[in-house]
């Protein structure tokens, strides 16, 4: 174990056979990281939420197959075989939390390249191993590179908007360099604005009942010098309407064909909010999660946490033992509350347009 804010932060560590990940349940108190060193283990690891975040999610539940393959795991004689073993692995790892969906399209992506290999007459089975193991490696790079480009697309739309100055920010939960393989989505774009100097100040919520606001977000901020203040979740209309919030940016767990976007519970009231103080909406969303199968919002599922994680904190007990609780994880923001825009490693889009334009992107060769 370690502590100290000198050491960089990261959530996951990886080389080619090992794994660790930062443990975020004993953050900010001790930065300690945990071997990963199978995909029950990452399954364990991502349903406690010692690591979370929808990319971090998705690269921990594909890393931790990258690092069983590398232990040679699985059959080594024929690659239909290990398109088998790889399939079970995933169709198992994808079931720790349903409502991110980035794992599920990294999985899905991860089975239609190994369909494609095993489809090739020299396939062999070490071969095949070798190139899953790179194609997951690739994943880590592509994160940092589509959160530098969501920060550099949303920094510059918000701007357009804001001529002088700095800005003042809101945002919700934790969405930077503990959610992702670096920088963050949309603390990608806070982090973009502060490197331009056009930072006023981020106010980041607390984010209850798991606090990755003030646990996670807070630790980051001040981690690496971004002005930033914390405010209870029901503090939020308040500072809109008297600390000059000029936009609002929060990520996404996934956004469907509408527009509308599952997010950390409490990501609703802040898009109302907003609405009624005149301030744009931005969510920050590389396109792995979006999920253009599915229509809307109402058919995204949302997950229901245990109820010890509101009545309870650190084992104390904070609420009247024994009364009923209903701990949603996520909430589903409706696309025309969403007014700034869906931000992505691609541009900035109206929830209407995100669907073609995501499309065109994919016919275009992107993903
Ligand atoms: O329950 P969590 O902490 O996994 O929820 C995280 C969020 O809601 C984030 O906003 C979302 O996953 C985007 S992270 C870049």
């Amino acid at each position: 174990m370690s502590s100290g804010a000198a050491m960089s932060l990261e959530a996951i560590r990886y080389r080619r056979g090992s794994l660790a990940i930062l443990n975020q349940l004993l953050l900010p108190e001790q930065l300690r990281y945990e071997p990963v060193a199978s995909v029950e283990r990452a399954w364990e690891a991502i349903r406690a939420m010692e690591v979370r975040g929808a990319p971090a999610i998705a690269l921990v539940g594909c890393l931790s197959l990258a690092v069983e393959l590398a232990a040679g795991a699985g059959p080594t004689g024929d690659a239909a075989e290990l398109e088998t073993f790889v399939g079970e692995r995933l169709r198992f790892v994808v079931t720790a939390r349903p409502t991110a969906v980035n794992l599920g399209r990294e999985a899905q992506r991860l089975r239609d390249f190994v369909r494609r290999r095993v489809r090739s007459p020299d396939v062999t089975a070490q071969g095949l191993r070798e190139s899953i193991i790179e194609h997951i490696e690739g994943l880590l790079e592509k994160d940092r590179g589509d959160n530098r480009s969501i920060g550099a697309h949303g920094a510059r739309h918000i701007l357009q908007r804001v001529p002088e100055g700095g800005v003042t920010l809101l945002t919700h939960c934790n969405t930077g360099t503990l959610a992702t393989a670096g920088y963050g989505t949309a603390l990608g774009i806070v982090r973009a604005l502060h490197g331009q100097g056009r930072l006023a100040r981020v106010f980041c919520t607390e984010t209850r009942p798991y606090n990755q606001g003030g646990r996670l977000t807070a630790f980051e901020l001040l981690h690496d010098r971004i002005p930033a203040t914390l405010i209870a979740d029901s503090a939020a209309a308040a500072a809109m309407r008297d600390r000059g919030i000029q936009a609002v940016v929060v990520g996404a767990d996934r956004v469907a064909a509408s527009g509308d976007t599952a997010n950390k519970i409490g990501t609703y009231q802040l898009a109302v909010a907003a609405r009624h103080h005149g301030i744009p909406f931005y969510v920050a969303a590389p396109s792995s999660s979006c999920d253009p199968a599915l229509p809307g919002g109402a058919d995204i599922p949302i997950e229901e946490r245990p109820g010890k994680e509101l009545t309870h904190l650190q084992g104390l007990c904070l609420a009247a033992p024994g009364i009923d609780v209903w701990n949603p994880a996520f909430d589903v923001t409706p696309h025309d509350l969403i007014t700034g825009g869906i931000v992505t490693e691609f541009g900035v889009f109206a929830p209407g347009e995100l669907r073609e334009a995501l499309a065109e992107r994919a016919a275009a060769g992107g993903q």
